[in-house]
């Protein structure tokens, strides 16, 4: 099959796209033929190995899948033995380990939902890695009630386009932190008012929100509890820090469990572990429409590396499908 590989980490220019050997589904698994797939940061590290602290799980000297991409969305045409919720034919979408950048992929049965029937392909590979964190770290960690004020940092990226509409659709006052080029965007997605970093900080309002969703930025801590009430809950999910090579800026998520029982604020770490019933609710929601997912540009499998130059230079704005 074709298939978007490399056989060492580093940047983009690792990447390849060939033919690889088919995968075939152990017992637990369905074998996909990929429709769409999708590109994010978590991609990204697994291409290039950093941080380094991965690489006892993904691989210490070179990465042992060669495929990447994680989520997915294609057709079932095979299943494994204890596969009993799944048949060929069947139209799904996930997430997986094996590689998704290809013609086919292997998933457990327990990471991957039915397609609903109003939703496309492109639109569900974009919920298994972005969408369902973001349902967990808004809905499962910050719990997120009606009229509760909101804050969501890197409000325009994979991750945060889904969390401010998330946040939304639970009836919160959404505040979205973005860069200048990402304003429109934010806005568009529903955010009731948007902070351009580049001109204000987000502790502009002190004490101000319920729960603050940390995806993007790396600020101190102490910022943003400045920015929360005393009550409110910090949900820590990401923050990238390009020179950390070890541990790339996620040594802030390390610390804040005991910071926050110093500064006696509420901070909470999201460790996601997608699940078919989250992929099922994403599906859910944007068949309702109560969440679109923002594509911003669709490659075609043979240019998948530009996918992953477009992620790596800079700062694109919503999800990036690879179409195949
Ligand atoms: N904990 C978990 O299990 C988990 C799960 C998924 C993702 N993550 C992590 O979450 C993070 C984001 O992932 P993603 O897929 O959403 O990445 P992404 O699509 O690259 O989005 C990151 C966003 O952050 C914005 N940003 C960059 N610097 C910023 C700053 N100083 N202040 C505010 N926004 C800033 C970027 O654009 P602009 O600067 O142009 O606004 C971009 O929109 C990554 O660190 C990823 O590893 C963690």
């Amino acid at each position: 099959m074709k298939a978007c590989s490399r056989t060492a980490y580093g940047e983009a220019d690792v990447l390849t796209v060939g033919d690889v050997k088919r995968p075939t589904p152990a017992a637990d698994q369905v074998l996909v033929q990929v429709r769409a797939a999708s590109n994010d940061r978590g991609v990204w590290h697994t291409m290039t190995g950093r941080p380094y602290a991965m690489r006892p799980f993904i691989g210490l000297r070179a990465p042992k899948v060669a495929v990447i991409g994680r989520a997915f969305a294609g057709v079932v045409t095979e299943v494994g033995s204890a596969v009993t919720k799944f048949r060929p034919g069947d139209e799904v979408f996930g997430t997986t380990n094996a590689g998704t950048w290809a013609e086919y992929t292997v998933a457990k049965e327990k990471l991957v939902a039915p397609l609903p029937e109003n939703v496309s392909a492109e639109q569900a590979a974009t919920l298994g890695c972005s969408g369902v964190s973001a349902l967990i770290a808004v809905r499962d960690v910050g719990k997120v009630r009606p009229e509760q004020r909101v804050l969501v940092i890197g409000a325009g990226g994979g991750v945060g386009s889904f969390a401010v509409q998330i946040a939304k659709s639970l009836g919160a006052t959404v505040t979205g932190v973005c860069s200048t080029s990402k304003v429109d965007l934010v806005r568009s997605l529903g955010a009731d008012e948007v902070i351009d970093y580049t001109r204000e900080e987000v502790d502009r309002h002190r004490g101000w929100y319920d729960v603050i969703v940390d995806i993007a930025g790396n600020r101190p801590l102490s910022m943003l509890k400045r920015a929360l009430q005393p009550t409110g809950t910090i949900v820590l999910v990401g923050g990238e820090e390009s020179q950390g090579l070890l541990l790339h800026g996620f040594q802030r998520m390390i610390f804040a469990p005991a910071y926050g029982v110093v500064a006696r604020r509420r901070m909470r770490n999201v460790i996601v572990q997608e699940n078919a019933t989250d992929l099922a609710e994403m599906g859910r929601m944007v068949a309702a429409g109560e969440v679109t997912p923002a594509i911003v540009h669709s490659y075609a499998l043979a240019d998948a590396p530009d996918a992953m130059r477009y992620l790596a230079e800079g700062h694109p704005a919503g999800k990036i499908v690879i179409t195949i």
